[in-house]
């Protein structure tokens, strides 16, 4: 048999072509999630104040009650992606976008929320939902939190534990395991 570079090219651009088409109309890549060891890089709660509360009230006021359980998590997903990206023309994506989901659920099944968004100088920083009480542990002691509205501060090394009661429901977020609190 012959060999003939030019089939061999030419499918081999076939195939790059192809290949492209693939990843132009596959499924939409679902947020990656947080990566362990990182903060977020868009403060939640700063963001839905900035992009969202114009139309949805300050702390989501303008939604119904429970209004996160009537979606689906890929539904609500792809309902905060369409917001942030059309409606507030400020998109978001992979943990930015998982946070600012479990943000909206946590307000919906109000429960407290936390979220770690730096860390310098041996400062922890981030947010949690207005009236919630928090306390932290580093190294199995309990170490003081600085709280100024949603903003929060600790001054400790990694890990650090920083738990959230608001009500009856506490979370614990494990810092730098998780950049925000999980739901149930
Ligand atoms: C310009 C006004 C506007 C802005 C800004 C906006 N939204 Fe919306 N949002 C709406 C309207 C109108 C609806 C209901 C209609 C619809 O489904 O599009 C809605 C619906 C929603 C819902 C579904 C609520 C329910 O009760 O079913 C969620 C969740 C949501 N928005 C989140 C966000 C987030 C997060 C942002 C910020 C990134 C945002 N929205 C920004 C107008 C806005």
């Amino acid at each position: 048999m012959r060999s003939n570079p030019f089939h061999l090219s030419y499918l081999a651009i076939a195939l790059a072509l192809l290949g492209c088409s693939v990843m132009a109309n596959g499924p939409a890549k679902a947020p990656t999630g947080p990566k362990p060891g990182e903060p977020l890089s868009r403060a939640p709660l700063h963001y839905f104040s900035q992009h969202c509360a114009n139309c949805h009230g300050d702390m989501g006021e303008m939604f119904g009650p429970q209004f996160a359980t009537g979606y689906t998590e890929a539904e609500l997903q792809k309902m905060v992606k369409k917001m942030a990206d059309l409606n507030a023309n400020a998109p978001l994506s992979g943990a930015d976008l998982a946070a600012q989901v479990e943000f909206l659920k946590a307000l919906s099944a109000r429960r407290p929320f936390v979220a770690w968004t730096s860390s310098a100088k041996g400062v922890l920083s981030g947010e949690a939902m207005p009236g919630t009480k928090l306390s932290a542990t580093a190294g199995g002691k309990s170490v003081p939190v600085t709280q100024k509205g949603w903003t929060w501060s600790v001054q400790a090394h990694p890990p650090v534990t920083v738990t959230a009661t608001h009500g009856k429901t506490s979370v614990k977020l494990e810092i730098p395991k998780r950049a925000f609190t999980p739901g149930q």
